[in-house]
């Protein structure tokens, strides 16, 4: 058959609220024109993030059932420690409440002020947590991920060289550890290959540093080694999971992606005396160390999950019904990152208002304007979230970017065939599209709270 089905049947609905466009153009004035200051109930078609907005299985509803919420040593815990320990191979398991936390965790005893860490790309809040303590995060993405139109199978790659430069300059001293991002959120969703995790792997232990992964979208990154990497064809995506794994000292993880929650994660690694300091930190701040800042049943799930999201049906489901978006707006002329990404599909916004400056913000712009049009909500990733901003003098990001994340399991093809029909006719008016300016904003991490106007008199 040629047509690929959603594998999995609904068994709960949750409804929709239908909006009018003149109701979304007075909820999006309330709103200061950010998506983030949203309500969810006036949003229909919320593509904001896939972090922690998927559905569970009947099998992960029912481990929530049977949680032990026993404050030391639960079930739930070792249940937990055992699918980590199985995939992820790391003899070190910390449990915590999302991503961030076990970055924080990481960074506050691993980092000192003034070193450096390398990244394929830092994700906002690993940048925000490594600036926190006083170090510089620095991103090394390889060259074929700096042209959007490129479809080079594995845009999320490290670049070798620079890392290798870049160690050399500063001294290993300085750099305490590396990371690498699988897939990479702020570069596209775009995968990294086995060999760029290996030779990634190479250049740190020649050097006597850690290489941290990023693991959130492990699975998703496994499924394109699988499909796009000579030699993995036939490779289950558990193996290669634990494979790509095998190349790291730690990783990092939010299970709200791939470990298909609506909250968890962890930090893992093979460093004993390391992890003796991060649990510590973690009684601190986040809980005791078989449940840090979890629930009985949350681990639960994410013990389930951890195995559902390598499951092939599921993978090749998810990625082909990514890939469906972004060849559908792309048919029509919508400029997007090539090859669509495993979670997301990213419009260039610059291509899409070329009359908008960078600081003119065109990825909040063609936001607002999904949101009126549709009540779709997207997020900016340009030089709102990346550009330097509160206090010094404003630089844009790299590139601007809007990115459209799909919840694991949860809209359906008309649905997404919805989304494109608002693309596409936001398209048509594109150069009608206002610039904006920031009214209000926060000193880290602005894009969550910050206010906008639209510029008056720069409307094409
Ligand atoms: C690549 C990456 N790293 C880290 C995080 C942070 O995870 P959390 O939101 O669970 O704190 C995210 C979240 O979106 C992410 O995409």
């Amino acid at each position: 058959m040629r047509t690929i089905i959603e594998p999995f049947r609904i068994k709960a609905i949750e409804p929709i609220r239908m909006t009018s466009r003149d109701e979304r153009e007075k909820l999006i004035q309330e709103a200061d024109y950010n998506v983030f200051l949203l309500a969810a109930r006036d949003v229909l078609i919320d593509l904001l993030t896939d972090s922690g907005t998927g559905a569970m299985s009947a099998a992960q509803w029912a481990g929530i059932m049977r949680g032990d919420e026993s404050y030391a040593g639960s079930d739930s815990y070792y249940r937990f420690e055992r699918a980590v320990k199985d995939i992820f191979g790391f003899g070190h398991v910390i449990p915590t409440h999302q991503g961030r936390a076990a970055e924080r965790i990481l960074f506050s005893t691993i980092c000192s002020p003034g070193q450096t860490v390398p990244s394929n790309s830092h994700f906002d809040t690993t940048r925000a947590n490594i600036a926190y303590v006083g170090a510089q995060p620095i991103d090394l993405p390889c060259a074929e991920s700096k042209i959007l139109a490129d479809s080079h199978p594995f845009k999320g790659d490290m670049n070798l060289q620079g890392l290798e430069q870049l160690i050399d300059e500063l001294g290993s001293d300085k750099v305490p550890l590396v990371m690498l991002t699988v897939t990479n959120n702020s570069g596209g969703g775009q995968p990294v290959s086995m060999a760029n995790i290996r030779a990634t792997s190479g250049i740190c232990h020649r050097h006597g540093l850690p290489l941290y992964i990023d693991a959130c979208r492990f699975a998703e990154n496994a499924y394109f080694i699988q499909q796009r990497e000579a030699g993995f064809a036939d490779v289950a995506l558990i193996d290669i999971a634990r494979k790509m794994f095998s190349y790291a000292d730690g990783c990092t993880m939010s299970a709200k992606k791939d470990g298909m929650a609506n909250i968890g994660g962890f930090l893992a690694s093979n460093d004993e005396e390391r992890a003796r300091e991060e649990r510590n930190l973690l009684i601190l701040t986040e809980g005791f160390p078989t449940y840090g800042g979890l629930a009985g049943r949350d681990l639960e799930a994410i013990a389930i999950g951890l195995y559902e999201a390598l499951e092939h049906d599921y993978q090749h489901y998810r990625i082909i019904s990514t890939e469906y978006l972004g060849h559908h707006i792309a048919a029509a002329g919508v400029p997007i990152v090539q090859p669509p990404g495993g979670h997301a599909i990213y419009i260039d916004a610059a291509g899409f208002c070329p009359h908008l400056q960078a600081l003119e913000y065109p990825g909040i712009s063609l936001t607002v304007e999904l949101y009126r049009e549709a009540g779709i909500r997207a997020v900016e990733i340009g030089s709102v979230m990346f550009g330097s901003g509160a206090g010094g003098e404003e630089q844009p990001a790299a590139n601007e970017l809007v990115r459209l994340a799909i919840p694991r399991r949860v809209y359906t093809q008309s649905h997404i065939d919805y989304v494109v029909e608002a693309i596409i006719q936001v398209f048509a008016r594109r150069h009608s599209l206002k610039g904006y300016r920031i009214t209000e904003q926060p000193p880290l991490l602005r894009h969550f709270s910050a206010r906008f106007e639209p510029l008056q008199e720069r409307a094409c």
